[in-house]
This record gives C-alpha cells, structure tokens and sequence, in this order.
C-alpha cells in the first residue's frame, strides 16, 4: 500500500466539483423485460433501483462529452477557466477510444490549451488513484491546478445478455477542480492511500480488446470483449478491503471514525456498504448514496456522489470526508479530506 501524506510546503484542496449523465433512464423493470430477472430481486440483493443509459451514436452522450459538462460545472464552481487548468488526469475503463486518450478528447473540446492530458484505468479505483496523484502533483510544486474526472460508458462494455452483471452498471461523468493551497489550510486533501492485488484478476475481467486477445467476430459473439465478473468472491474482499482502507486512513491522520462528516463508498452494491459501515461502527444516516439511481458508474461514481451533496449543501466547507473504493484488478484506494 502506498501512503501519502509526507510534509509538503503545498497543500491541495478540491475547489470544484461536477456531474452529468445521460439523459435515457433504464429501470429494473426495463431490464426483466429482455432478462431473466426482477425489479425486487435487483433492489433486494443491490439497492439498485434504475440506471442511466448513453444512447448508443449519439456525441453528446460520449464518455468525454458527459465529462466536458462536468468539468464546466466543476470549473464554474470554482470560478476557474479551462486555461487556468495545469492537468487533466482521466480515470476510466470505457474510453471513448483506446488511442487518444480519452484525456485529449476532453481538453480538445474543453480547450484546455496549457493543460497535460493523462488517462488512468485501476477500474473503479480510478477517480482516488487520479486524485491521489493531483494532490502529489500540486504538492511537489509542480502544478497549481488539476481536473481530476472518473468517466464512463459502461454500457459499451456490458454483456447486456448476462443478468449477473448487466443489472449492476450504469454511464455517468464526475470531475472535480484540485488547487494548490497554503500547507496549514485545514481544508485540504490530508491523505491517500492507494493499493492492489493483481493476485485476484480473474475476479473481474474484460478480456478480449487488448494485446493479449484480439476482437474476432466469433470473441465478440462470445461476448469476450464484455466485462466478466466473479461477484460473490468480489462482495467479501470488498467489504474486509474497504473497512480497512476506511481504518488506515483514519489511523494515518490520528482521527477516530466520529471525526467523520460523510462517508462516500464507491457505489457497488448497497449490501456491500451496510456490511462496510456495519464493519466501523458508522452510521448509515452518514453515508452518501446514489447507486439507488444510478448503479455503479465505477470510476465515476464517488465524484458523481460527492457533488450531489456539495450541490445539495449536506457537505458543508470544513467537514471531513472520507473516499473508499476498490475494484477490478482488484485495486484499492481511500482519501481523507476536509472540505
Ligand atoms: O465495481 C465493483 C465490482 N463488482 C462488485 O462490486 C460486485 C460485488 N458483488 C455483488 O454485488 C453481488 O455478488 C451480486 C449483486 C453480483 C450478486 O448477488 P449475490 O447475492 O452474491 O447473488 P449470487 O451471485 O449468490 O446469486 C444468487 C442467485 C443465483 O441463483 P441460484 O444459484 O441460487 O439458483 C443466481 O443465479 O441469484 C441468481 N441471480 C439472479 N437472479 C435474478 C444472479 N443474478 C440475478 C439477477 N436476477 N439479476
């Protein structure tokens, strides 16, 4: 596990936060028309109860194009212009196209002239992997502004035909504005800790696409350039992970888990949350949650999560938060903050 919060002579905080989603809603009613599946058994075993939808074609519904609306609703909160921007870090697993970067695509219709443009898949760790590495960035001195976004287009990489994952995911766009702040700001990023288990990749794979396997016609009937995932064994190492990780940050900072605000899980399974929160003792009233609406976006789906309530006004300035996540990979990562 990697930790960071070493003395720094910069400290960074988020400035701006934003969210966008496709327009189409696909409910689990929706879904028990063409699977073999059910509105309750979903709600039941997920707490999921419908998702969004890119509409399959349409440019405005593109992975870059939900998180250029983001990012203009994080850039406007934080009274920022995409000049002022130093980076674009980009966190997903459903780019708009392997080559360029999905980074490139959003800094060419954000005009984001000065920024660097850096794509990161560690799945559904990827939003606090991405935002691990701005506050580094910011903290080293290097930069002064970063827009940190989890994107993504899960529905391109779904197995529509398979109800034990296609019932899970949804398509949305998160981007927060990370900028450079004196080191004794109370309201700043205060830790990230970030690790992986490659030991455990068969747990969730897409694996066709890539260099190890080619897209055929016949892997693509197989549906091989689909996700795949083991879910049951996924459910137990996340909640012991994501309790951990909750309890190393924590530790980290010298702070007991009364000392949070709001709790922001990656948003995989409501079962998987109350086991977690169960784990520390936190109560649920302090938990944010939009997998109810949403699913689970992956990488978008804390940033998505954390703007609803900064934009609701249920996370106040100055209140901790505490980010934990994991995913394919299997990858892990937790962030404290104070707001
Ligand atoms: O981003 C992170 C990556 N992934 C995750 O976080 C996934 C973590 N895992 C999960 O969320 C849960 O394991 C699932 C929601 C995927 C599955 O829930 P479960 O309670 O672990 O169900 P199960 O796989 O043990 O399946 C129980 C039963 C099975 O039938 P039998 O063998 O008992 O007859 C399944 O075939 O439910 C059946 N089933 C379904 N039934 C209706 C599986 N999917 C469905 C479905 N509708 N969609």
């Amino acid at each position: 596990m990697t930790q960071n919060n070493h003395p720094s002579p910069f400290a960074a905080r988020i400035t701006g936060t934003g969210s966008a989603f496709p327009k189409r809603i696909v409910t689990n009613n929706d879904l028990s028309k063409t699977l073999d599946t059910s509105d309750e058994w979903i709600r039941e075993r997920t707490g999921i109860r419908e998702r969004r939808i890119s509409k399959v074609g349409d440019p405005a519904e593109q992975n870059s194009s939900l998180a250029l609306i983001a990012a203009r609703n994080a850039l406007e909160m934080a009274g920022k212009a995409p000049d002022d921007i130093d980076q674009i870090i980009y966190a997903t697993v459903s780019p708009d196209t392997l080559v360029p970067p999905t980074s490139c695509w959003l800094q060419y219709k954000l005009g984001a002239s000065r920024s660097s443009a850096l794509d990161v898949n560690a799945a559904c760790s990827g939003f606090l992997n991405c935002l691990a590495t701005a506050d580094q960035y910011i903290r080293s001195g290097q930069i002064k502004t970063s827009l940190v976004v989890g994107a993504e287009v899960l529905s391109a990489i779904t197995n529509w035909e398979d109800r034990s994952t296609a019932i899970l995911f949804g398509d949305a766009a998160g981007a927060v504005i990370v900028e450079r702040t004196e080191p004794d700001n109370p309201r700043r990023i205060l830790s990230s800790h970030l690790g992986a288990d490659g030991n455990l990749w068969e747990l969730f794979q897409l694996p066709a696409g890539g260099s190890n396997m080619e897209v055929t016609p016949e892997r693509h009937a197989q549906k091989l350039d689909k996700m795949q995932m083991k879910g049951k064994e996924i459910f137990k190492i996340a909640v012991k992970t994501l309790a951990d990780y909750a309890n190393t940050a924590l530790q980290a900072n010298g702070m007991k888990i009364e000392d949070v605000d709001w709790f922001i899980p990656h948003q995989a399974n409501l079962r998987i949350i109350e086991a977690v929160a169960k784990r520390l003792d936190f109560p649920m009233e302090k938990v944010l949650i939009n997998l109810d609406r949403y699913g689970n976006t992956s990488s978008a789906s804390v940033p998505t999560m954390m703007d609803e309530a900064v934009r609701d006004g249920r996370i106040k300035p100055g209140q901790v938060l505490l980010l934990d996540v994991f995913g394919a990979g299997l990858t892990f990562a937790s962030v404290l903050m104070r707001y």
